[in-house]
C-alpha cells in the first residue's frame, strides 16, 4: 500500500492495518447504547497537517482521527521530508510535525492519487520551496472535482502553471505575490490551498467568498498560532497578511460534525441511545434542525451529546446541500440511509456534487424505495429495510450503508470497507463496543 512512510504511526495505533480486501458482517436490529468518542474532523487535521509544511518549526495536532487518509497524507509527508512523530494520550492521538528541510520534488504520485487534499500540497510547496509538481489529485468519485479555482487563485498570485499529462507543474521563483481573488464558487479546499499560499506571501491576500466550514475556521486559528495575521474568520471574506516568519505550535483538531451526525442517525434508526462524546450542537449548521424535524433527538450534556430517536419516531424530511452552514454534503447519504424508513416521503436534493447519489443504488438493494430526478433523490419511507451484500463506493456512502445495515432486519455484508476507514477511526469496532453486531473479515 506505500504506507510504510506514514513512520511510527503503526506503533502509536497498534490496532491500525489498512482495510485491504476486508469485508464487514452487520446483524441489523440491535439498539445502540452507550458511549461513542468523536474523533478530531479528518476534513479538520489533512489541511492542518499540511499547515505544518510552511514553517521548519514543529507543530504538533491534538485529537488526530487515526483514518486511512491520516495515514496516506502522513506517508507523504515523510517523502518531502518531514519527520512525524505520534503519540496517545488518553487514547487521543497527536502528531508532531518537523518540516525543518522539505524537498518539493519527492511527491508520491501513487499516494496523491488516493486523496483529494493532495491538492493542498501545492500552495504549500510554493509557497515554502517556490515549487510544486504534483499530479492532479485523486479521491472518492462523487463529481468531476475540478481544480480550476485552484490554479488560477494560485496564478493571480504570481505562479507560473501549467497542466501536462495530467500533472501540474507550478513554479513562483521570485516568490508569492499578495492578490484579490474572487471564488466562483465557496470551495473548501480552494479556500485551504489559498491560505496556506497566503500566508508566505508577500503583501495581503483577499479571498472573496471564501468558503465558511468550521474546518476553515480551525485551520486559520492554527495558522494564527503559528503567527500568521488572518482576519474576516467565519465570513465570506478571508484576509490574509503574508509574510510574516511563522513558527511552531500547539493545536487541537476540532471533533468531526460529520461523524457526529452520522452516529446520530445511527442511534436513531436503530432506536437506541448514544452518548457522543466530545459532540456539540454549534458545529451542525443546518444539519441540526433537519435531523431534529426528522426525528432525531439531539441534547447537549456535559461532556457531549445524548442522540436517541424522537417519541414521535422518523418522519420524512426534504433537504438541500449547501456550502456551510447550509446542509452539509457530507451528511446527505447518512441521513438518506435514516429517511429510509422514516415515515412519509422526502425529498433530498444534492448541489454541491454531481455524482453523489452512488449509494442509492445499494440502499435500494436492502429494500429501501428511492428514485432519482437529476439531482433530487425522493425517499419514501419504507417500514423496514433487509440486510444484503452491497458495496461502499466512497467515505460517505460507506458510512449510509453502514447505518441502513444497524437497523435492517438480517444480515448485511458490505465490501469497499476501506472507503469507511478512510474517513471513520474504527467505526465497527466502535459500534461494536455499542452493542451492534458487526464483525469484520478477511476476504
Ligand atoms: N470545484 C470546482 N473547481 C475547483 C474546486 C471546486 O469546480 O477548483 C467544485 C467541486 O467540483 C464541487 C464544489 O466546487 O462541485 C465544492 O467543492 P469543494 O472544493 O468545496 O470540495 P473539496 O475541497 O474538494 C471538501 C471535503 C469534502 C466535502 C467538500 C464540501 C476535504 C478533504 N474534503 O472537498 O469531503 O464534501 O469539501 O464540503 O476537506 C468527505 O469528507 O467525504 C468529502 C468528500
Amino acid at each position: 500500500m506505500g504506507l510504510e512512510a506514514a513512520g511510527d504511526f503503526q506503533l502509536a495505533v497498534p490496532w491500525w492495518r489498512p482495510a485491504g480486501g476486508q469485508s464487514v458482517r452487520i446483524r441489523g436490529g440491535r439498539p445502540l447504547r452507550g458511549t461513542y468518542a468523536l474523533c478530531g474532523a479528518k476534513n479538520a487535521v489533512l489541511p492542518l497537517m499540511v499547515s505544518a509544511l510552511l514553517t521548519p518549526h514543529l507543530v504538533t495536532l491534538r485529537n488526530v482521527p487515526a483514518t486511512l487518509d491520516v495515514a496516506v497524507l502522513a506517508a507523504l509527508l515523510r517523502r518531502l521530508g518531514a519527520e512525524l512523530h505520534w503519540s496517545t494520550t488518553d487514547a487521543r492521538l497527536s502528531v508532531t510535525i518537523c518540516a525543518s528541510r522539505i524537498d518539493p520534488r519527492a511527491i508520491d504520485g501513487d499516494l496523491v492519487g488516493r486523496m483529494r487534499a493532495s491538492v493542498l500540497l501545492l500552495g504549500a510547496l510554493l509557497a515554502r520551496c517556490g515549487e510544486a509538481c504534483l499530479p492532479l489529485p485523486g479521491g472518492d468519485d462523487i463529481g468531476l472535482r475540478a481544480v480550476d479555482f485552484h490554479l488560477s487563485g494560485l496564478r493571480a498570485m504570481g505562479a507560473r502553471i501549467e497542466v501536462a499529462a495530467g500533472v501540474i507543474h507550478a513554479s513562483a521563483p521570485a516568490g508569492l505575490l499578495g492578490a484579490d481573488i474572487l471564488l466562483p464558487q465557496p470551495s473548501v479546499g480552494a479556500t485551504e490551498n489559498l491560505m496556506l499560499a497566503a500566508v508566505l506571501a508577500n503583501g495581503t491576500t483577499t479571498v472573496r467568498n471564501a468558503a465558511r466550514e468550521p474546518e476553515i475556521a480551525n485551520m486559520a486559528a492554527c495558522l494564527v498560532g503559528m503567527g500568521a495575521r488572518i482576519s474576516g474568520l467565519g465570513s465570506h471574506t478571508l484576509v490574509i497578511e503574508g509574510g510574516l516568519p511563522l513558527v511552531g505550535a500547539v493545536h487541537d483538531v476540532i471533533p468531526d460534525r460529520i461523524e457526529l451526525g452520522t452516529l446520530a442517525c445511527a442511534a436513531a434508526v436503530t432506536d437506541g441511545e448514544l452518548m457522543l462524546r466530545g459532540g456539540r450542537l454549534d458545529l451542525l449548521g443546518a444539519a441540526l434542525p433537519a435531523l431534529q424535524s426528522a426525528g432525531v433527538d439531539l441534547r447537549e450534556v456535559e461532556g457531549g451529546l445524548i442522540a436517541r430517536r424522537a417519541p414521535g419516531g422518523l418522519i420524512g424530511i426534504d433537504i438541500e446541500t449547501r456550502p456551510h452552514p447550509g446542509f452539509a454534503t457530507d451528511l446527505q447519504a447518512p441521513v438518506m440511509a435514516l429517511l429510509a424508513t422514516a415515515k412519509g416521503a422526502s425529498a433530498v436534493t444534492e448541489t454541491i456534487f454531481e455524482q453523489r447519489f452512488r449509494h442509492v443504488g445499494e440502499l435500494g438493494r436492502m429494500g429501501a424505495d428511492i428514485a432519482v430526478h437529476g439531482r433530487t433523490a425522493m425517499v419514501r419511507g419504507v417500514p423496514r429495510l433487509s440486510g444484503a451484500e452491497v458495496t461502499c463506493t466512497d467515505i460517505r456512502a460507506a458510512a449510509a450503508l453502514v447505518i441502513a445495515g444497524l437497523g435492517a432486519a438480517g444480515e448485511t455484508i458490505l465490501g469497499g470497507v476501506a472507503h469507511l476507514d478512510r474517513g471513520y477511526e474504527r467505526m465497527t469496532e466502535k459500534l461494536a463496543d455499542c452493542g451492534a453486531d458487526v464483525v469484520r473479515s478477511d476476504r
